[in-house]
């Protein structure tokens, strides 16, 4: 009954990984998938997420019951006030109903499927370019997926006009999907008085901003700055949504774990969006698994550990900034054709180098080295010792 069945493509970001694993050559280089890696290509497990899982396992009161639907109760409140900020009127209000989540494309999935259900627009508008997860995850649950202009391929920069003119006629009421820091794929940001322009335009519109913030701490090193676009929106008092994950920031990729909050005006209307959101998790997988937000809420609650986290989170962010520097500079002393300064500019994981489709596919048949098709690479997989390889490969590819 399934012969008919014909072979599905690799995932455009996973399946670069796929095909690297295939690859027998020693200097193989994956700048494919957003992980980190230290200087030794190695995968990072930070030294206070060891300590928290030391304590989970040394305390013999955990069990492993079942967690609620809506997860970890301490874990939901923490991840709250680290995305909204501790003096959050809206928090102290109880305007916010946070639920725990399946990382960050979990988060976006139920939010999605939440609006998809009670909100009267069904229309989402992304940038274009953004993560090629978006349009499947919005589109599955039931959205109707339109693009907004974001990236100039000339300045390799923010196309603020077409933004503004894009959202500017949109129908009012459409959700806007935005990226609170680290655009992905571009590392493209708006400025702070961007942001506030966009917010105006949003609000005169009646626009609902859901935010995917997968980044916050890892584009500047800072926890807060990564979120001021998010607090922007939730301190005019009006509505949003917002997808965090703590793969990068914390490392916990396989963990899996994430929250989504959505913002309320009031709170007896956050605790019946809260009575719903369970009716959209209970059918989809029940509830969250209780060992990676275990984890995050020990290092969330205790100053120390907490402290710990940010300058163990701050050097992953100061490594991939001066990766920035050393790809540049690299090229620079190579003349390699072209303004390279956008490596340097662009911000948070990736840098999105402008390569062709065939430049990459010669770099990784010639160099071994694989990123995404559309010329986005991963400056977490990057050391010094790869970056003569990298820049050989540019070098080559474009003046081929
Ligand atoms: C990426 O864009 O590489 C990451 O967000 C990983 C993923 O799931 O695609």
């Amino acid at each position: 009954v399934f012969s008919h069945i014909v072979r599905a493509p690799e995932d455009p970001i996973l399946g670069v990984t796929v095909a690297y694993n295939k690859d027998p050559s020693p200097v193989k280089l994956n700048l494919g998938v957003g992980a980190y890696r230290t200087e030794e290509g190695k995968p990072l497990v930070l030294n206070v997420v060891r300590k928290a899982e030391q304590m989970l396992v040394n305390d013999r009161s955990r069990v492993k019951e079942y967690l609620p639907i809506v997860g970890l109760a301490e874990f939901n409140k923490l991840s709250a006030k680290l995305i909204l900020g501790a003096e959050s009127p809206a928090i102290r209000e109880n305007r916010v109903t946070t639920v725990q989540c399946l990382s960050g494309t979990g988060s976006l999935r139920v939010g999605a499927e939440f609006l998809a259900k009670h909100y009267h627009q069904r229309t989402i508008y992304i940038p274009h370019p953004t993560w090629g997860n978006h349009p499947k995850v919005f589109t599955l649950a039931g959205l109707s997926v339109k693009t907004y202009r974001y990236y100039n391929p000339v300045t390799r920069g923010l196309n603020f006009q077409g933004l503004l003119e894009d959202l500017g006629s949109a129908p009012s009421g459409a959700i806007v999907l935005l990226h609170a820091c680290a655009h992905n794929p571009t590392g493209v940001d708006p400025t702070f008085q961007q942001w506030e322009q966009i917010r105006q335009l949003m609000r005169s519109k009646c626009l609902l901003p859901f935010f995917d913030s997968a980044y916050q701490g890892f584009a500047s090193g800072s926890l807060d700055a990564d979120a001021q676009s998010v607090r922007m929106f939730v301190a005019d008092g009006g509505e949003c949504l917002v997808a965090q994950s703590y793969a990068k920031n914390m490392g916990l990729y396989g963990e899996r774990v994430g929250a989504l909050s959505i913002v309320c005006r009031a709170a007896d209307v956050a605790s019946k969006v809260e009575s719903q959101l369970k009716l959209v998790i209970r059918p989809m997988y029940s509830n969250p698994p209780i060992h990676g937000a275990s984890i995050v809420a020990i290092i969330l609650k205790d100053r120390n550990m907490y402290n710990e986290w940010t300058i163990e989170l701050k050097e992953m962010a100061d490594r991939i900034i001066s990766m920035r520097q050393q790809l540049f500079d690299a090229l620079r002393a190579r003349g390699t054709p072209g303004d390279w300064s956008h490596i340097i500019k662009q911000i948070g994981m990736f840098t999105f180098t402008g390569l062709n489709k065939e430049q990459v596919a010669f770099m990784t048949k010639e160099y071994h080295i694989y990123m995404t098709s559309d010329g986005r690479i991963s400056m977490a997989g990057l050391s010094l010792k790869t970056v003569p390889q990298l820049a050989d490969a540019i070098h080559a590819a474009v003046t081929r």
